[in-house]
């Protein structure tokens, strides 16, 4: 079982999966930003408790369960990374750089590279990415067996109407795919701006369906995936870690 987070998350955390106990030392410097010998001088000074206790052997074992603290601030370990990033025009949900950085390069942690992103929007989407080390809660995200749902603000080039509504209800035909859309819940705000949510991931799937009906996307902006919803506290490129409640959602 992967360990979970209890109390303040600090910043710059490598967080792993231990089966085996741990070194306290090494513990402390793969989760921290301190080197072993920092780590070993922060022991020394009594900084380091174990489940309330003082702990100054390096070489003492850690284990699932036990709460780490430095400071006085807990260090216990999570098995996965997960975080939300509202992400800016002009960056790429790919792990790596190509025309435009990867949205990785936003991330101010340890070991970014390590993670991967759960469902991806276009370069120029902005909003809600999630991210994380746990391949099987982003296939939770992504696959369309799940039925995730996604929520995307979107502005059009031509105003819609009402009848809209009831065809993406029923399923739109995208160009190239051999079935129609699975329902989607069409909300319209203003004639040309609305919200849609949908169950799928297709490639350019919200632009595609409202090509699909001779409409043009201006702008797309993703604001929730299941029951995670964008941080309105995040500013574009800002992230923060998702919350145990929202882990637990998907
Ligand atoms: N649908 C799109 O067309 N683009 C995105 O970025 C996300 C969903």
């Amino acid at each position: 079982m992967p360990f979970t987070l209890c109390g303040p998350i600090i910043r710059q955390f490598l967080f792993l999966r231990v089966s085996n106990p741990v070194r306290l030392d090494k513990f402390i410097c793969e989760c921290t930003s301190l080197t072993r010998s920092s780590a070993k001088k922060a022991l020394h000074r009594g900084e380091i408790s174990c489940n309330g206790v003082v702990v100054t052997d390096p070489g003492f074992k850690v284990t699932e369960g036990m709460e780490i603290c430095l400071d006085g601030v807990p260090i216990t370990l999570v098995g996965e990374r997960y975080l939300m990033l509202n992400k800016p025009v002009d960056t790429i949900c790919s792990t790596i750089d190509e025309v435009y950085p990867s949205v990785l390069s936003l991330l101010t942690i340890e070991k970014p590279q390590t993670l991967h992103i759960g469902g991806r929007l276009d370069a120029d989407t902005t909003g809600l990415v999630l991210i994380t080390s746990d391949g099987q809660w982003s296939h939770r995200v992504t696959s369309p067996k799940k039925d995730c749902a996604k929520r995307y603000l979107v502005q059009l080039a031509e105003p819609v109407d009402n009848s809209l509504i009831a065809i993406f209800a029923a399923g739109v035909q995208l160009r190239g795919e051999e079935g129609l859309t699975k329902p989607a819940i069409l909300e319209i705000l203003e004639p040309q701006r609305v919200r849609l949510t949908i169950t799928e991931g297709k490639y350019h799937q919200v632009k595609r369906m409202f090509a699909a009906v001779g409409n043009h996307v201006v702008g797309l902006h993703r604001e929730q995936i299941g029951q995670i919803a964008l941080d309105p506290a995040l500013a574009l490129g800002e992230w923060r870690y998702l919350t145990a409640a929202e882990i637990a959602s998907i």
